[in-house]
């Protein structure tokens, strides 16, 4: 089982590869995961790499069913990278209330790819990202995916946090395992991620 962690910011500097990278590792040091018998493997998925332009397909993304049939070659490979994973994670921060463009229209280049997978969300902000969380779950929902009810919202507790977030500085998350930082959320981190491998299981029959 493949679970592609994606990275839903793209600016330079940002914090969303840290926060990515923390929920891989709180999820790899869980007894959870570490119970399982077969372990699925998280692989980060960087949008940022892919450097997609603005939607520029000249169809609609659910009546192509295989990667050869897009116009463009960045769309074949983002359509060959989404195709291998069997679920998702979205990280992603809340900009104005909603989630980055950049993730929206790596989003919307593809369907099927996406279709009848399940995903996971995971939002950070002042206040946890609610509104782009919810946001991100009704499209994750329009793509025919199965988002988990569990939902991360990582808040920070500050005002100097937020300020050394944006400013993409270390918030020591995945360096210090004991930190102070979200150690309360790592319960809920866990959580949502046993909802997302069973949800993957039950419905890829894996
Ligand atoms: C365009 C933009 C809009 C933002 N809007 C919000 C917001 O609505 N709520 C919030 O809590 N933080 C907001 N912030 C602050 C972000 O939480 C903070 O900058 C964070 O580091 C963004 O993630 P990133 O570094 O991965 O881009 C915004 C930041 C940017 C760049």
């Amino acid at each position: 089982m493949l679970i592609g962690v994606i990275i839903g910011s793209t600016r330079s500097p940002r914090v969303c590869p840290q926060i990515a990278q923390f929920i891989l590792d709180t999820i790899e040091r869980s007894k959870s995961y570490q119970e399982l018998s077969e372990k699925p493997l998280l692989k980060i998925i960087d949008i940022a790499d892919w450097n997609l332009p603005l939607y520029d397909e000249s169809n609609v993304p659910s009546q192509i069913k295989r990667s050869e049939d897009y116009d463009h070659e960045h769309t074949k490979l983002w359509s060959l990278e989404i195709q291998k994973y069997n679920g998702f994670i979205f990280v992603t921060p809340q900009y104005n209330w909603g989630y980055p463009a950049a993730l929206k229209n790596a989003i919307d280049y593809l369907f099927n790819e996406w279709k009848g997978k399940s995903a996971a969300i995971v939002t950070y902000g002042g206040h946890g990202g609610t509104k782009c969380n919810e946001q991100l779950a009704v499209v994750l929902e329009g793509l025919r995916m199965i988002p988990t009810q569990s939902r991360v919202l990582l808040s920070f507790p500050d005002r100097d946090t937020l300020y050394a977030a944006a400013s993409g500085k270390d918030l020591g998350l995945s360096s210090n395992p004991s930190g102070d930082l979200w150690t309360t959320e790592k319960t809920q981190i866990e959580a949502t991620f046993n909802e997302l491998f069973e949800s993957i299981v039950k419905t890829q029959d894996l």
